[in-house]
């Protein structure tokens, strides 16, 4: 007998309004079959072993590379576009490549696009992973070193993506973990979501974080062409749906501060508890450029006694957005911290 919710989403997937781009049967099914298999969390029972992944300095959790693992050996590519929007020393490239080396049927031209500026930055965390290199020096020959052996699959576009075009081809699996900035994050929405097939997958890295609101709000502005399928680490997967236009786009790259706050709370509402808290708290960081330090933490005050954190730690999460405010003091702050990320301080 079949599963249920396979039949609903077969049903939503053939029936659903498309722009007229609607997917070949065939296609449908196998995409189907593997959007039932992420809403199972399929890549945490069937890859079990870590050594597949390969290692490469990573930010992700353990959870997150599998995930991209098993995208890149299982899920269907109709175009053979997979994009690493923010690789660093490879560990995200890593694991899609590790897992495009398993894939059955693979094709010569299924391939890896790598975006980064590849630069190590002011930031001690990055640092602390690189090892012997000063803020502005490059890091690209690290990157190198651990994609060893895989350089087929890859195509590495290597600068600040606010300069880099999109792959040609239409992207089938787009892996955002760059959207560091409003901008990034504009820039993305308007030249590489627009590419996107409808069937693909968007992977928000920075969703379930405090850092990155801009990405919540355009994920909710965006709720009619994208359904969520899954969390891992701070990752949320999203399979869109086909539809979207330039103005449609467009409109979610300029989206007020005060529409991004309005955009998180309507948005959190629906999500469950993991991803409603980080929502809401990123909304912390439109208030601290909306209404300065004191409005945000009043904000936060309220937060805490109306959606507490769900889950336990030592140091409550919304103290570490607190200490980061307080640090900042305000949005020059905030702004002067962005611009000066890969500067080398140095000089
Ligand atoms: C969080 S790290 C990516 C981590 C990586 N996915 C991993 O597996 O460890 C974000 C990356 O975005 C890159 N980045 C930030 N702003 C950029 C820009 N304007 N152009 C290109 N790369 C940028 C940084 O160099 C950094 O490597």
């Amino acid at each position: 007998m079949k599963d249920p919710l396979y039949e609903l989403l077969l049903w939503r997937l053939v029936k659903a309004p498309m722009d007229g781009s609607a997917l070949e049967p065939v296609h449908s099914q196998a995409i189907l079959s593997a959007e039932l298999a992420i809403r199972q969390y399929a890549w945490r029972s069937e890859i079990l072993d870590d050594a597949y992944l390969g290692s490469a300095p990573t930010m992700l959790s353990n959870g997150e590379r599998l995930l991209l693992h098993w995208l890149a050996r299982d899920y269907p590519l109709q175009c053979g576009v997979i994009v690493d929007a923010g690789c660093f020393l490879g560990g995200s490239t890593l694991a899609f490549a590790t897992g495009l080396a398993l894939r059955k049927n693979i094709r010569n031209t299924d391939k890896i696009h790598s975006y980064d500026i590849f630069l190590a930055p002011n930031d001690n965390y990055s640092l602390g992973l690189i090892g012997a290199r000063r803020p502005g020096e490059s890091v690209l020959d690290i990157f190198v070193d651990h994609l060893r052996g895989y350089e087929r699959f890859l195509v590495v576009h290597s600068g600040d993506i606010l300069l880099a075009p999109p792959p040609a081809a239409s992207i089938d699996i787009l892996f955002i973990d760059i959207a560091k900035t409003n901008k990034i994050n504009s820039y993305l929405l308007r030249n590489f979501f627009s590419r996107l097939v409808p069937g693909g997958l968007v992977i928000q890295q920075d969703f379930n974080d405090h850092s990155c609101p801009w990405v919540n709000a355009s994920m909710g502005y965006l709720a009619n062409y994208f359904d969520a399928l899954a969390d891992d680490g701070s990752s949320r997967v999203y399979i869109y749906r086909g539809g979207l236009t330039s103005e449609v786009l467009e409109a979610a790259a300029v989206l007020t501060l005060q529409e991004q706050y309005k955009l998180m709370q309507d948005s959190a509402v629906s999500m469950t508890v993991f991803p409603a808290y980080f929502t809401r708290i990123s909304a912390a960081w439109v208030l601290f450029a909306l209404e300065g330090l004191d409005g945000a933490l009043v904000y936060l005050d309220r937060l805490d006694n109306e959606h507490p954190q769900p889950w336990q730690s030592t140091e409550k999460y919304s103290d570490l957005v607190r200490r980061s405010m307080r640090y900042l003091q305000d949005i020059s702050g905030l702004n002067n911290f962005q611009q000066s990320y890969f500067d080398d301080v140095s000089v």
